[in-house]
């Protein structure tokens, strides 16, 4: 079937290239599911109001379900004529059932329909992406837990700053998507709105049952104003700043292992399956999977930004702009979803060379700040000891030696303070273990931190 179910009102055919212009089928075809289910709750909720008949709600069901097959098994055709998946369904459910098929739209308006399928579907992605971080965090926990003695330089202006644990580094991270997960339940809340009954803008004349079609669907809570129901696309803009934010969370870590992979740093090997080969060169060994989830972190914030500007500006209620909304929803879901697994995946297979992080923690001063901390321990105020274990550091440069291999005659020209124990304070495991703070970086907080995490996210997916 290719007749419009809307063209009542027109004298002339719509122009061919306009039919191609205003067709969005291509994208939201792969809301077909939810589109079903909630047409099947509005039925049953318009024979519950005694709208339409039992016989007839049996029969639009029976069809519908048909169709979902006939999707599902590629027997379904679609056509531009038909501009949408909610169209397509309809259309084919009068080719099916015929007449009694055109009372499934009753007390309904595609302002409405469209805003419920796309809900349906973020909700469940969201929960999916969610029960995902869950997963990648805990890959996280396992790595940090394997490498939980290894030391490394920490940065700061990505310059080598103090020691701290590589697990200690690797939980950073943990955090971060920590906080990803709160955001994405927090954005949920307002997802979880059933929008059906607004029709058009203005609500309908028929005695409709909001409440029942929300529990048909499992929707938390009902809209308030039918005008904002069908104008509100404050929740896929939410979803998509969420899922900006931990893109950045999965590109800042990207751009560590690119980094650490080189062999400027030498300090992890990514997994042969995870890094692809040069055309030309036949040595290398080149981190793609972690450029291209640096590289896709543009596309979702892309896909953002294309949402805040299609919203800008628009005057209530629902405006065609809006049709643009599923092409970067769908986009930023998938991408992400899949830069999360890639992560999950890519972790337990990375090796880590102790060695050469030892070693970059070894040398460049870190232990300077330890220095000024041990003569502030003896008694000099922090800023006299600052500026006195600075003086050491630019001795030590001039003399090419480290603090640590400068004699104690040697130090103590800096300061009388300075004794024999001095060389303790300066050594790499002293300086882990000194850190006490809550949160820092020495074992126990490690090892606290580690353990914690794994209880809360073994709790976490046991919910
Ligand atoms: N395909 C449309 C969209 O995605 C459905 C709603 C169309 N409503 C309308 N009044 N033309 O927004």
């Amino acid at each position: 079937m290719t007749t419009k179910l809307w063209d009542g009102r027109f004298a002339e055919k719509t122009d061919e290239l306009v039919e191609k212009f205003t067709s969005s089928i291509d994208i939201d075809k792969n809301l077909y599911s939810y589109d079903i289910q909630g047409s099947i709750a509005h039925c049953k909720m318009l024979a519950k109001q005694l709208i339409i008949s039992d016989k007839e709600a049996e029969q639009i069901i029976k069809g519908l379900l048909e169709i979902k097959e006939e999707i599902e098994s590629g027997n379904f055709k679609y056509n531009d004529k038909l501009e949408d998946i909610h169209m397509h369904i309809e259309a084919r459910l009068i080719e099916k059932i015929g007449e009694t098929a055109k009372k499934l739209h009753t007390a309904r308006s595609r302002n409405d329909q469209v805003v419920l399928d796309v809900r349906i579907y973020l909700k469940e992605k969201t929960a999916f992406i969610i029960e995902d971080i869950i997963k990648l965090q805990k890959a996280l926990v396992k790595f940090a837990k394997e490498h939980v003695n290894t030391i490394m330089p920490g940065y700061t202006h990505m310059q080598r700053a103090q020691p701290v644990l590589f697990a200690h580094h690797i939980m950073a991270y943990y955090e971060m998507f920590g906080r990803d997960i709160e955001r994405f339940q927090d954005s949920l809340k307002r997802t979880d709105v059933m929008p059906l009954g607004a029709a058009a803008l203005a609500g309908t004349t028929y005695p409709i049952d909001r409440d029942y079609t929300a529990e048909l669907l499992n929707f938390s809570n009902v809209s308030s104003n039918s005008i904002d129901t069908v104008a509100d696309r404050d929740f896929i803009i939410e979803f998509l700043s969420c899922a900006s934010i931990c893109m950045i969370h999965l590109s800042r870590i990207s751009e560590e292992f690119i980094l650490w992979s080189g062999a400027e740093f030498g300090f992890i090997e990514l997994p042969d399956a995870f890094t692809t080969g040069s055309s030309i060169m036949p040595q290398k060994k080149n981190p793609d999977i972690c450029e291209l989830v640096r590289g896709k972190t543009g596309r979702v914030f892309g896909d953002l930004i294309c949402m805040l500007t299609v919203m800008k500006g628009l005057p209530l209620a629902y405006d065609r702009d809006m049709q643009e909304d599923k092409e970067p929803l769908f986009d930023a879901v998938n991408t992400l979803s899949l830069c999360i697994k890639i992560y999950t995946n890519m972790l337990p297979k990375i090796k880590v060379n102790k060695d050469m992080m030892k070693k970059a923690a070894s040398v460049g001063f870190l232990n300077a700040t330890d220095l000024a901390d041990y003569l502030a321990s003896k008694g000099m105020p922090f800023r006299t000891a600052h500026n006195c274990a600075g003086k050491a550091v630019s001795y030590a440069l001039k003399n090419k030696k480290e603090l640590d291999q400068l004699t104690l005659e040697e130090l103590q020209s800096f300061s009388s303070l300075i004794k024999k124990d001095v060389f303790e304070a300066l050594e790499l495991e002293q300086m882990i273990e000194k850190r006490i703070s809550d949160g820092s970086t020495s074992y126990k907080n490690v090892f606290y931190a580690i353990d914690s995490a794994g209880k809360k996210n073994e709790k976490e997916q046991n919910e």
